[in-house]
């Protein structure tokens, strides 16, 4: 164990720590974070360490386990320790098993033992009863670890190529089904109702584009006032939830808000769309032209990640007859990789697209090719400290200027 490294790790989280009491910074606190994890790491004996890794899949079950187990609607408002025959009620369970499943989440810091046998829930158990966090833990459980664990198989039968073909991704191999993976939740309406939660709950903590993009002065100053004109459609924007969250930040914008998506997800978010105005159409990006012409603002959220390069072009060439050059606008907002220590959420999702339809996570420099072998001229808006990012392209006008005044690489 490297005593110095301990001791430089330690003061840097101090800093950082130091940094985020001063003035809440979420640079600092996620500096703060990487510091304490690399601290962490340092501690450990690697032995251990690779042990504890090897069994990180337990805890997901036990969290799996507990959620069946009706245990966090019970734990998230309660005040004093909840004793594990209560908790077994619920289901009711056996109290011995429901103790086993909860000694694994104390450790994991999930939940707290005040007492022997007794519990109070941390921030995460409280979160554990809301939609798009159960639905994340159920998606990712119950559809994507078996494909996870058929994988390295399939990887070997491929003599580990980079999966490219939507068809044949380590699902199909897993399932033995030659459809692509959002054609095959559609076909497993449980499925599909697990992944459009996961899909509300995967933006987590990080804001909305509308909390930061300057929308006022890049979309909503130059947009048609016509009421009947669409402003923003959400092109395989699952049941919404970006479209509202846009409703609910500019209420007064003008035009129409519209989602295309599958036929199952329209339908499933129908009612929804309805209350709020939105207008839902049935629309599959590959297959149509896009009915909706000439609108401000095309927006794509964690679509193009779903796709290899080859297919990202047929879905860009639909945008792209669509677009009314000198008006529209390409906005899509996903990851933009950087090019040297990416973030564990940027590895895990990248690993997610590709067992799911042989997507991927693209680097800055891999987004810009792919924009521009489009015709496309893009312009990158990035957070600090968040790999989450807006790209915003336009077609090129005939006099040869490209409607922004953007800077390329701003950091917003
Ligand atoms: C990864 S999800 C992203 C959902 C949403 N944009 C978000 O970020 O929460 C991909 C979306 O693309 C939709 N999709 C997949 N294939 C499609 C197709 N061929 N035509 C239209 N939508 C499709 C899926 O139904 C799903 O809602």
């Amino acid at each position: 164990m490297d005593t110095q490294q301990i001791q430089s790790l330690w003061a840097n989280t101090q800093t950082s720590l130091a940094g985020f009491q001063k003035d809440q910074s979420e640079t600092c606190r996620k500096e703060a974070l990487a510091q304490i994890t690399k601290l962490q790491r340092a501690l450990e004996q690697p032995k251990d360490a690779i042990l504890k890794l090897s069994y990180q899949p337990m805890v997901f079950m036990a969290l799996k386990v507990a959620h069946d187990m009706k245990v966090f609607p019970v734990l998230a408002n309660a005040t004093a320790p909840v004793s594990v025959k209560q908790l077994a009620a619920a289901k009711p369970a056996n109290p011995l098993l429901v103790e086993r499943i909860m000694r694994l989440l104390v450790s994991f810091d999930i939940v707290e033992e005040p007492e022997p046998s007794a519990y109070l829930p941390t921030a995460i158990a409280k979160e554990m009863v809301n939609r798009p966090a159960i639905g994340t833990m159920e998606s990712l459980f119950c559809e994507f670890l078996p494909i996870l664990q058929k994988t390295p198989e399939y990887l070997a039968a491929t003599n580990y190529q980079n999966p490219e073909d939507p068809m044949r991704a380590p699902l199909q191999y897993t399932h033995n089904v030659e459809i692509d993976g959002f054609s095959w939740l559609c076909e497993h309406p449980a499925a599909l109702t697990r992944f459009n939660d996961f899909m509300e709950g995967q933006r987590a903590n990080r804001v909305h584009w509308g909390d930061w993009f300057p929308v006022q002065e890049r979309i909503l100053a130059g947009a048609d006032s016509n009421p009947e004109r669409a402003l923003v459609v959400d092109i395989g924007g699952g049941r919404g939830h970006d479209l509202m969250l846009f409703q609910k930040r500019f209420p007064d914008a003008p035009g129409k808000l519209v989602l295309e998506d599958l036929p199952s997800v329209i339908d499933e978010a129908a009612s929804d769309l309805n209350a709020c105005g939105i207008q839902g159409v049935k629309y599959d990006f590959f297959k149509e032209a896009n009915p909706v012409k000439g609108a401000r603002v095309y927006y794509f959220k964690f679509v193009f990640h779903d796709w290899s390069d080859e297919k990202a072009r047929v879905l860009l060439g639909h945008v792209v007859d669509a677009m009314e050059a000198g008006y529209s606008k390409l906005v899509i907002e996903e990851y933009i990789l950087p090019d040297r220590n990416a973030e564990f959420l940027h590895g895990t999702t990248d690993m997610a697209v590709m067992i799911f339809c042989s997507g991927l996570e693209r680097t800055r420099q891999q987004w810009k090719s792919l924009l521009e072998s489009v015709g496309l001229q893009p312009t990158f808006w990035t957070r600090e400290n968040d790999g989450l990012g807006v790209i915003e392209s336009v077609l090129p006008v005939a006099n040869g200027t490209n409607g922004t005044n953007g800077t390329n690489g701003a950091a917003h």
